[in-house]
């Protein structure tokens, strides 16, 4: 099997899962997307979605079974991972089909963390359980988020 990766990552947290993968997947990896069997698509989490400059990228996926991975910001809920797959998943042209996908927590920009709090000043309620989470991010994806991801990866058949 020939497998091909397609990876969006901004600050590097998506990087290290594909990083992981490449390390997995040895020789089956293939740089070229069409000479591709499969393609692992990964991206972080941009308002939701997909990051729109994997738009190039997204029509050659078509006729190929395609993994879709990635890290988002808000962490702790299989639902909210499974919302932003759905959306990653929505994506895909006609005819790519989706053989397994990974989400987990990716840590913010020390930025983030001091809006939070600023904006903490004023309504606590709403932004205390924010730092909470930035908190909770920090150093994800780490070594067990990097093991589920390569787990996921064999479940779905891509790693021998
Ligand atoms: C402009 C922008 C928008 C983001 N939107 C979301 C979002 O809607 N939901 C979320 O959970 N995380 C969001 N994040 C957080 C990132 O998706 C998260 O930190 C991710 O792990 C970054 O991955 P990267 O290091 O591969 O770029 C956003 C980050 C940025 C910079």
């Amino acid at each position: 099997m020939r497998v091909a990766i397609v990876c969006a990552s901004r600050s590097g947290n998506t990087e290290r899962l594909a990083e992981r993968a490449r390390a997995a997947l040895g020789d089956a990896l293939v740089n070229d997307v069409e000479a591709a069997d499969v393609v692992l698509l990964g991206s972080w989490c941009d308002k939701g979605g997909l990051a729109e400059e994997l738009a190039p990228a997204l029509p050659e996926l078509s006729g190929k079974r395609v993994f879709v991975f990635g890290t988002c910001g808000f962490g702790g809920s299989q639902d909210y991972y499974d919302r932003v797959l759905d959306r990653y998943q929505a994506a895909l042209p006609d005819g790519a089909e989706v053989i397994g996908r990974f989400m987990c927590q990716g840590q913010m920009p020390p930025s983030v963390r001091e809006r939070y709090v600023a904006m903490a000043e004023r309504d606590p309620e709403r932004f205390t359980p924010m730092i909470e989470n930035y908190d909770r991010a920090l150093g994800h994806p780490d070594g067990a988020d990097l093991a589920a991801f390569e787990a996921a990866l064999r479940a779905a058949g891509v790693l021998g």
